[in-house]
């Protein structure tokens, strides 16, 4: 399936990611208070999925026009790392990317305003597309899913103070936070590849389900993963008693005992959970939490690949959105 030609593609569009980006000039533009920790932000990399999202799709249905999306593609990932500056800040989290965050490195201001002129900086991006005819409809659509995502991160802040948050509950919550924005990369980059209104929704539905996989796996490598290759540090959910879909399960099938101790464990502050961070964790292994976790990332990911099936797509489009 991964062959060689869509690998070689795939390179061809992250390479024209960094391009746009650089072009953006943020290293140069003054004052550097301000563009200085975009510029660092956007340098650190990150996996670019949301832009390559965006130019596959618009590869899928138009291999030549592909380039046409690239300042759609620069929105959605300066508005993604916009997101990132200001979650840094509000879930206090040191490393992203396996560097200092923003708010660490300069202030809490910093991440505030730059962020800020990111977001701003992702509308404009939007407005410099050649596709003049669709634009309204991009900005409307744009728009909808940014203002979901704040309404997804202030649940997800919300939940934090909460101890009967449901499963149901947090898939929305998390739909909105993170799905919604992998959702439109896909819709915006087939739409300007000419696909059908209908074929694009189809697209934006494959990239939620993609994000609901997306958001349970980052869950998941918070409590399992490395730091090192996860660019974070480990065991940050657990310290902000974020209501992930881990804790949810360990709630819902812990009993007696060792469900009064996790439940106690809730109940302290946040430096004083960081002490208990392996006790989540052996609780966690009483229930199976892990497997439970990986099993709902393979089943939206089933989903997405049911999605993709029907679609009226060149073998080579398809292959290369499976590649990827
Ligand atoms: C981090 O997104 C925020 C989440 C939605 C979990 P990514 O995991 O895509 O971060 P980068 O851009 O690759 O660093
Ligand atoms: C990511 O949620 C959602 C947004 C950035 C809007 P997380 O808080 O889980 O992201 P990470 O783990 O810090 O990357
Ligand atoms: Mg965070
Ligand atoms: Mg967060
Ligand atoms: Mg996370």
């Amino acid at each position: 399936m991964a062959t060689a030609q869509d690998k070689k593609i795939l390179q061809e569009l992250q390479a024209a990611v960094r391009t746009s980006l650089n072009a953006r000039g943020f290293a140069q533009r003054q004052p550097q208070g301000l563009f200085a920790p975009i510029e660092y932000t956007l340098q650190l990399g990150g996996k670019r999925i949301r832009p390559m999202l965006c130019l596959a799709a618009a590869y899928a249905f138009a291999p030549e026009r592909w380039h046409e999306a690239l300042p759609a593609a620069a929105a959605l990932e300066i508005f993604h790392n916009f997101t990132l500056l200001h979650d840094d800040l509000m879930d206090r989290s040191p490393l992203r990317r396996g560097q200092e965050t923003v708010y660490r490195k300069w202030d809490d201001n910093t991440a505030i305003l730059s962020g800020d002129a990111m977001c701003i900086e992702a509308y404009a991006a939007l407005g410099e597309l050649e596709a003049k005819a669709l634009q309204p409809e991009l900005f409307a659509l744009f728009s909808r899913m940014a203002l979901e995502v704040c309404v997804g991160q202030q649940l997800d802040m919300d939940f934090e103070h909460r101890s009967d948050v449901a499963v149901a509950e947090y898939l929305e919550m998390i739909r909105l936070k993170t799905s919604v924005l992998l959702g439109a990369s896909l819709q915006i980059g087939a739409l300007l590849g000419g696909a059908s209104t209908e074929a694009a929704e189809r697209l934006y539905r494959i990239g939620v389900e993609l994000g609901l996989a997306f958001q349970i796996q980052d869950d998941l490598l918070d409590v399992y993963g490395d730091e090192a290759t996860f660019g974070k540090p480990i065991g940050g959910d657990i310290v902000n008693a974020k209501k992930t879909l881990l804790l949810l399960y360990a709630l819902e099938q812990l009993r007696g005992s060792e469900l009064e101790e996790l439940r106690a464990i809730l109940e302290l502050s946040p430096e004083e959970r960081r002490g208990q961070v392996a006790h989540v964790r052996s609780l966690y292994e009483r229930v199976g939490v892990r497997a439970y976790a990986t099993q709902a990332v393979e089943a939206h990911t089933a989903r997405a690949y049911s999605l993709l099936e029907p679609l009226a797509l060149s073998e080579e489009g398809r292959d290369l959105l499976l590649t990827l």
